[in-house]
C-alpha cells in the first residue's frame, strides 16, 4: 500500500515520521519503500545520504524518464529501501505543467516497483505543490501529522479540506486520513501550566471535529528525535529504548490495525472487521 504523510504546514514531524514509521515497518519484516518528495531532502539526510549525493533522485524520474529501479538505493537498515529527493524537486510544478495526466505522474512512476513493496511511504513538502497533489493521487491512505498548537490548526484545516476535495472529484471515497499529533508535550516541567491546557483543548478540539481519523498513539516531543537525524539513523537503532521508539512502533501497529494488514510470518486470525476510517463529508 502506499501512503502519504502530508500537511502543508512546515515543521509538523512529516519527515521524522516518514523515517520511523518506515523504520518500524522494516523491522516488523515488511518490504519499504522510501520516497522523499522534498526539496530540502530531510528523508534522505536523516538516512545518512551526503547532500552531495543525493542524485539521482526521484526528479530523474518524474522528470527525465529514469527507470524507477535505477534509483533505488539500499538503507543500512534491513527491509528498507529509499529513493532520494534533491534541488530539482523545487521546480516540480514548472516540469511537470507539459506532461499528460500530470497529477497522475508520481503513480504511474512507481508501477513498475508497486509489488516488490508492502509499502511505499512518501514524505511530502510542506506545500500543495503539483507534487504533493501527485503524492495524494497516488496513496492508498494519508497519514497528517501536526503539533497541537493553534497554527497547526489551519495547515490541517487546509490539508484535508484538499484531500476531500479531490477525493471527491476522483471518486477515492475509500481512501483513509489518520490525523497524528506530534510533538506532544507531557514534560510539566519542561512545558508551562498554560501551555498544557492549550494543548489538550486543541487536542480535544480536532477529536471531537476529525472523531475516528486520528490516531490514538500520540508521538510525544522527544530531543532524541532531533538527535538521531545528523547521526543518520531511525530512532530504532539510536535509541530504540527511547519512549519515542516505542510510539513509532505503537503507531506502526495502529496503522496495520486500521487497514487489516498482517506481520509478515503470521497467520490470518479472527482480526477486527473494523472498516478502514474515512472522513464523511
Ligand atoms: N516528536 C518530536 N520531538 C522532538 N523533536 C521533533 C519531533 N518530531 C520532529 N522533531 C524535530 O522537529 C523538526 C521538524 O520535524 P520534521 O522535519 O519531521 O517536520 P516536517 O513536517 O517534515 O518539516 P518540513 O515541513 O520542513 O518538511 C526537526 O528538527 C525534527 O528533528
Ligand atoms: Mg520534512
Amino acid at each position: 500500500m502506499i501512503i502519504s504523510v502530508i500537511n502543508n504546514k512546515g515543521g509538523t514531524g512529516k519527515t521524522s515520521t516518514s523515517v520511523n514509521l518506515s523504520a518500524a515497518f522494516a523491522a516488523m519484516g515488511f518490504r519499504v519503500l522510501l520516497v522523499d518528495l522534498d526539496a530540502q531532502a530531510n528523508a534522505s539526510l536523516s538516512l545518512g545520504i551526503p547532500y552531495t549525493e543525493l542524485s539521482p533522485s526521484i526528479s530523474d524520474v518524474l522528470f527525465d524518464g529514469l527507470p524507477i529501479r535505477s534509483v533505488i538505493r539500499n538503507t543500512g537498515i534491513t527491509g528498507l529501501d529509499l529513493i532520494t529527493g534533491d534541488l530539482d524537486l523545487v521546480n516540480s510544478d514548472l516540469l511537470l505543467e507539459d506532461i499528460s495526466n500530470r497529477e497522475m505522474t508520481l503513480g504511474r512512476s512507481f508501477f513498475p516497483v508497486k509489488e516488490d513493496y508492502d509499502f511505499i511511504i512518501c514524505d511530502c513538502s510542506p506545500s500543495m505543490s503539483l507534487l504533493s497533489v501527485n503524492a495524494l493521487m497516488a496513496a492508498d491512505g494519508y497519514i497528517v501529522p501536526m503539533i497541537p498548537e493553534y497554527l497547526s490548526l489551519e495547515g490541517l484545516i487546509t490539508t484535508i479540506g484538499t484531500i476531500k476535495r479531490m477525493k471527491k472529484g476522483v471518486g477515492f471515497n475509500r481512501k483513509s486520513i489518520g490525523i497524528l499529533f506530534t510533538m506532544v508535550n507531557l514534560n510539566v516541567r519542561s512545558f508551562r501550566r498554560r501551555e498544557l491546557i492549550l494543548q489538550s483543548k486543541i487536542i480535544k478540539l480536532v477529536r471531537e471535529h476529525y472523531g475516528g481519523n486520528i490516531y490514538n498513539t500520540h508521538i510525544i516531543r522527544d530531543v532524541r528525535l532531533s538527535e538521531t537525524t545528523s547521526y543518520g539513523k531511525s530512532i530504532f537503532e539510536f535509541a530504540p529504548k527511547s519512549k519515542a521508539a516505542v510510539l513509532y512502533k505503537r503507531l506502526a501497529e495502529e496503522v496495520l490495525d486500521r487497514y487489516e494488514i498482517i506481520k509478515p510470518g503470521k497467520k490470518m486470525s479472527n482480526s477486527r472487521k473494523e472498516e478502514a476510517i474515512c472522513v464523511t463529508e
